[in-house]
This record gives structure tokens, C-alpha cells and sequence, in this order.
């Protein structure tokens, strides 16, 4: 299903028609049901009770949609994931109290002892350390590829591999992968196939139609939108969620508070909106970037200067607003720079209103980068001023 195609209905009764992302966020077909409230109340409370015994039983035996504990089940969280399935085309969500939670979950539901996955060798950090070190401890090994190169996936085939893990684009270089390519791969021989798709969020990738089996995002980027929550989401199969919910979900115990929860389905309102904005900001800045002469290449999968850039056309409908570029200078000037901007906040996430400032020397698996890679995220200021804030503090640079 093309990911601008979103299913309308959630219950059997109602029609199904597809439509917008911008659409599907304005008109929920669950915004009116409760009494008319424009907002979903916020079911603030950790126990739910029964008044007959037959009720608690039928709860407790059902499939476990109905609340009984909000660590298994809360309204406000259960009607952020009905929304958060619907935008981006999948069955079934769950939500967690941080992406790394939705990670770490994810991996281990389809790991055991003895066996392999293989994960891009630019993928998020912790997620890496996640598989280089913490799951090692029981047995799991992992061997890191470069992502852009499908023979390097083939290469890294054992015959204990069960996860194939993605993240596309990564989020320092942002390389792609060719996600129809990895997908039949790893069906061909048996790995279940999760990706990292905060990136693009919802609106502007959608993995199943490449036969992706898992999706998550991290919250706490663009979708919550606003740098106020921590949060995770993992969308797939009614199969696959049902089963990581009856154990690791609920054994773990990484759940979404109903306050974040809340605070999400606001943000996801004006989600389309925003990545609209955010796209024009972070194109605008890049491609001023792409003329400064101390700037050696940029990093961003919308221009046409990216080596995937036709890939990047083929799996996403539009490009976000983080990237990188490369310079001959140190990181020491670079940083000196950094704190000359004025606009730009110095700190490590992204997806909020406020523009971001990173410096780096290199990454894993492109050690070859010289000097310093820079990480930008742009925000929802205007990207002229953000353009004159990088030509005053790049006056200063020893060129
Ligand atoms: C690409 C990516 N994935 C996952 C995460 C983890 O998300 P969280 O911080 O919500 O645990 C991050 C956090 O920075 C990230 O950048």
C-alpha cells in the first residue's frame, strides 16, 4: 500500500477509504468517542476494576486488549497505537517508554542463545552497543555491515542468522538501504527483517511495502515533535505485536506512561504538517551549505548530489530535516563554530521546532571521513535566518 494511502478504518462497520497522512491525523475515526471531547481524556490511572467477577475473568482470559493494569493496557496509550498503526500502514502497534525500549524489545523477541543477526555498521549507537556487547553476554552475536552494499549483507549470512536489523537512512552519514533488496534476503532465508525508521517517519517511508517485517520509530523525534517526550513505537503483524506483547512487552516492562501518551497524539496532529516545513527548512540550509567552500560534501538523501539520491526517490516519499556535512577543518574549529551560532542549539537530538548543532571526527564503518563531520538538524525557523546565522559564524573560520 502506497504509505500516502492510509486506511481509514480501524473497525469492521466502517467504510474503508483511503486518505492522507494530513487527513488521517485531522479526522481520527476515534475522535468521537468520547462524548464529543475534541481531545482523548487522559486515562491517568495504573489499576482498572471489574464489578463481577465473570467481567475480571473475561479480561484477564481475553487476547489482553481490555485494561486491567495500565503495564499491560491503557486507553490513552491503546488509542495512540490504533493512530500510530494506521499512519504508517501496519496492523498492530505498541508503544514504549523510549525508541531504545522498542529497540532492545524488538531484537529480543526474535533472538536466542546461538543465534545471529546481522545490523548496519552506521546504525544508532546504543543500539549497536545493544548487540556488541549487552547481548553478547547471552549468546547472541552480531556482525555489522555496510549498509549501502547488498553483498556485504550476503556475505555476513549464517546459518543461525535471525534478524537482519536496519536503519535507513542512518542518522551520521545517512546511507541507505535498499530495503526491497534486504527484505528478500532475509525471507529467503528465514531472519525477520526490523527497521529504524525515524528518519523518515510515517509520512515519508513505509516499509511494508517492501516487505519489511517490523517497523519502529523513536518517539522522541518527530513525531512526539515538540522535545517534551521520551517514547518508542514497534508496528507490524497482529501476529508478531500479539506475541512480543504477551511476553517481552509485558516482562520487560517498557511502557508508555499515559501523559506521554497524550502528549504524542497532539503532536501527531500536526505530524504531515510539520515534516512538510521541516523538509523545504532542511533542503533550503543544505543546498547553501553545498556552495560554502569550506564544506567538502553534504550528507542528506534529498539532494541530488547523495550517492543513493535515486534509491532515496524509489523508497521515500520526501526527505526530513537532519544531515550532516564534512569539512577539511578540526573538530576544534568546527566546535568553535558551533558555539558562534546563534540559532543553533548545541545537543544531540532532533525532530523538535529548535534547529541543532553536533560535531564529530568520524563514525564507524567511515573512518575515512578527515577533519569533522557536522550534524545539523534543522527546525521550524525561518531558513533564511538560519542561513545568515551560518555565514556570521562561518566569517570567523580559518579558510
Ligand atoms: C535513529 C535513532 N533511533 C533510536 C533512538 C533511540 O530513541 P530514544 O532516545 O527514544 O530511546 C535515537 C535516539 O537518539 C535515534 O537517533
Amino acid at each position: 500500500m502506497d504509505s500516502n494511502q492510509i486506511r481509514m478504518e480501524d473497525e469492521d462497520n466502517v467504510p474503508r477509504r483511503a486518505v492522507d497522512p494530513s487527513t488521517r491525523v485531522a479526522h481520527d475515526p476515534h475522535d468521537d468517542e468520547h462524548q464529543g471531547a475534541v481531545v482523548m481524556p487522559i486515562y491517568q490511572n495504573s489499576l482498572f476494576t471489574f464489578s463481577t467477577y465473570e467481567e475480571f475473568d473475561r479480561a484477564m482470559t481475553g487476547n489482553g486488549d481490555i485494561p486491567v493494569y495500565s503495564r499491560g493496557h491503557n486507553p490513552t496509550v491503546q488509542q495512540l497505537e490504533v493512530r500510530l498503526a494506521a499512519l504508517q500502514g501496519g496492523e498492530k502497534a505498541r508503544c514504549f517508554a523510549s525508541g531504545m525500549a522498542a529497540i532492545s524489545t524488538a531484537i529480543m523477541a526474535h533472538v536466542r542463545s546461538g543465534d545471529h543477526v546481522i545490523c548496519v555498521n552506521q546504525a544508532y549507537g546504543p543500539t549497536r552497543e545493544l548487540l556488541s556487547v549487552f547481548l553478547t553476554q547471552y549468546g547472541v552475536e552480531t556482525t555489522f555491515v555496510d549498509g549501502t552494499s547488498m553483498d556485504a549483507f550476503q556475505a555476513a549470512v549464517r546459518s543461525n542468522t535471525r534478524v537482519m536489523y536496519l536503519e535507513s537512512p542512518t542518522t551520521q552519514t545517512f546511507r541507505l538501504q535498499d530495503l526491497r533488496a534486504c527484505a528478500e534476503l532475509a525471507r529467503s532465508i528465514g531472519a525477520v527483517t526490523i527497521i529504524d525508521n525515524t528518519w523518515a517517519t510515517p509520512c515519508y517511508q513505509n516499509p511494508f511495502e517492501f516487505g519489511i517485517d517490523l517497523v519502529l520509530h523513536s518517539i522522541s523525534k518527530y513525531i512526539g515533535g515538540h522535545s517534551d517526550i521520551i517514547g518508542g513505537v514497534l508496528i507490524g503483524s497482529e501476529e508478531t505485536i500479539s506475541r512480543i506483547n504477551r511476553s517481552e512487552y509485558l516482562l520487560l516492562g517498557g511502557v508508555m506512561t499515559p501523559h506521554s501518551a497524550s502528549l504524542t497524539m497532539r503532536g501527531l496532529r500536526t505530524l504531515p504538517l510539520r515534516m512538510e516545513k521541516l523538509e523545504q527548512n532542511g533542503l533550503t540550509v543544505a543546498r547553501h551549505l553545498e556552495q560554502l567552500p569550506f564544506v567538502r560534501k553534504v550528507n542528506h538523501p534529498g539532494l541530488a548530489s547523495h550517492p543513493q539520491h535515486e534509491l532515496a526517490k524509489q523508497q521515500m516519499h520526501g526527505s526530513s530535516s537532519l544531515f550532516s556535512f564534512e569539512t577539511d577543518l578540526p573538530p576544534e574549529e568546527m566546535k568553535a563554530w558551533a558555539g558562534r551560532l546563534g540559532y543553533f542549539r548545541i545537543g544531540v537530538s532532533w525532530g523538535g521546532y529548535e534547529s541543532l548543532v553536533t560535531v564529530g571526527r568520524s563514525v564507524p564503518g567511515y573512518e575515512s571521513i578527515q577533519g569533522s563531520i557536522v550534524r545539523l538538524y534543522i527546525g521550524l525557523e525561518h531558513p533564511q535566518v538560519l542561513i545568515e546565522d551560518i555565514m556570521q559564524a562561518s566569517h570567523g573560520l580559518d579558510i
